[in-house]
């Protein structure tokens, strides 16, 4: 059974241009300490001059471009197949006027990568999420066109007002209606307050390993409550790192809606699709958790069937110099190996049949 990676980012040439030309986050920048190497600078408060240098963003290589260090990526830690998506924070930072064209030249690009190699490589399209909510449709239906694309992937703040906004309704309408799965990613994280006056001490580790967790976790249980999934029942999305932490949240979730007053007031604690029935039937998650507790927690809630196997790359590399091997790809594995000890089956799936038929690879 082939192993699919369907968390896996590239930056086009032409969007590591746009990051270049630019003087603020997200850009791309030299240090006068450093001048040979370059720094990608996307997340909000990851910027603070006030920081040495080597905190600011994250070293940028041809690693985040090259499509050829994907495939060697790809076949050093044995994936047959990626479904690569552009990495945050997409065209969110563009002008309205800007977006509709970028998205169109981005799609093409990354579409232009996978045709490259044949049966190994597909990609989530890019929305112009600044622009208008036809300039939006539009692409999506463009996207139809494009022989490798399988899906979108999106940020958490929809036209800028989040995910359950209803103006969002006639880009859920379109994605339903074309069957394109919503890759779902955050970039924004958590106001910089709640990691306290402290923080810059701690390097990536909260917004990272609890910010972009709890910002996907919160967009979801917004599209919840503001019945997303009660007007569009056939919409699919793939939540990023395992749902956040939506998995272990779920009942909780559930039993506040139930002990809601206002809700009840309202109607709306009666004919809604409840949480688990939208884990069942709407929501797949990426395995991307480098751990079997937390895996086990999605399979819990959303089952081995809808779960699939990803990397991250190029982000979380070995700080080491030259280890082949990436301890945060191994992690991914064990953690699948752990989970399904008694059950090769279902372990193939997750690794890769899982992806194959539900992105018809
Ligand atoms: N950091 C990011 O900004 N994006 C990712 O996808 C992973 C880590
Ligand atoms: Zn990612």
């Amino acid at each position: 059974m082939p192993v699919v990676d369907i968390h896996t980012h590239i930056y086009p040439s032409s969007f590591v241009e746009l990051l270049r030309s630019r003087q603020t986050v997200p850009y791309i920048r030299t240090f006068p300490e450093d001048p040979d190497s370059s720094r990608l600078i996307i997340l909000p408060g990851e910027d603070d001059p006030s920081m040495p240098s080597t905190s600011r963003g994250r070293p940028i290589g041809p690693e985040y471009h090259d499509i050829s260090q994907k495939i060697a990526f790809m076949d050093q830690h044995l994936i047959d197949i990626s479904v690569i998506s552009l990495a945050n924070p997409w065209l969110d930072f563009l002008d309205p006027e800007e977006a509709g064209e970028a998205a169109r030249k981005i799609n093409d690009d990354v579409n232009a990568l996978c045709a490259q190699y044949p049966g190994r490589l597909y990609a989530f399209g890019t929305l112009p999420l600044s622009a208008s909510a036809d300039i939006i449709v539009a692409e999506i239906e463009r996207l139809t066109s494009l022989e490798h694309m399988r899906g979108v992937i999106m940020g958490t703040s929809g036209l800028g007002h989040g995910l359950d906004d209803p103006a969002l309704d006639p880009v859920y309408a379109a994605l339903e209606k074309h069957n394109q799965v919503i890759f779902l990613h955050p970039h924004y994280g958590l106001p910089s307050s709640v990691y306290g006056p402290k923080a810059s001490e701690y390097g990536h580790v909260l917004p990272l390993a609890l910010g972009f967790p709890l910002e996907t976790t919160i967009a979801v249980t917004r599209m919840l409550l503001g019945g997303v999934w009660d007007r569009f029942t056939k919409l699919n999305v793939l939540l990023a790192h395992s749902g956040g932490t939506l998995p272990f949240l779920a009942g909780r979730i559930e039993s506040c809606i139930k002990h809601d007053g206002h809700l009840k007031q309202e109607g709306k604690t009666e004919r809604r699709r409840d949480v688990w029935d939208i884990l069942k039937s709407n929501i797949y998650l990426d395995a991307v958790i480098y751990s079997d507790v937390g895996l086990k927690a999605a399979v819990n809630a959303s089952g081995s069937d809808r779960l699939m196997f990803g990397t991250d790359h190029p982000f979380f590399p070995p700080l080491e110099l030259d280890v082949p091997e990436w301890h945060s790809v191994a992690a991914n594995y064990k953690a699948v190996s752990s989970a399904f000890n008694d059950s090769d089956s279902e372990a193939n799936a997750v690794l890769g049949g899982n992806a194959i038929r539900i992105l018809n690879l």
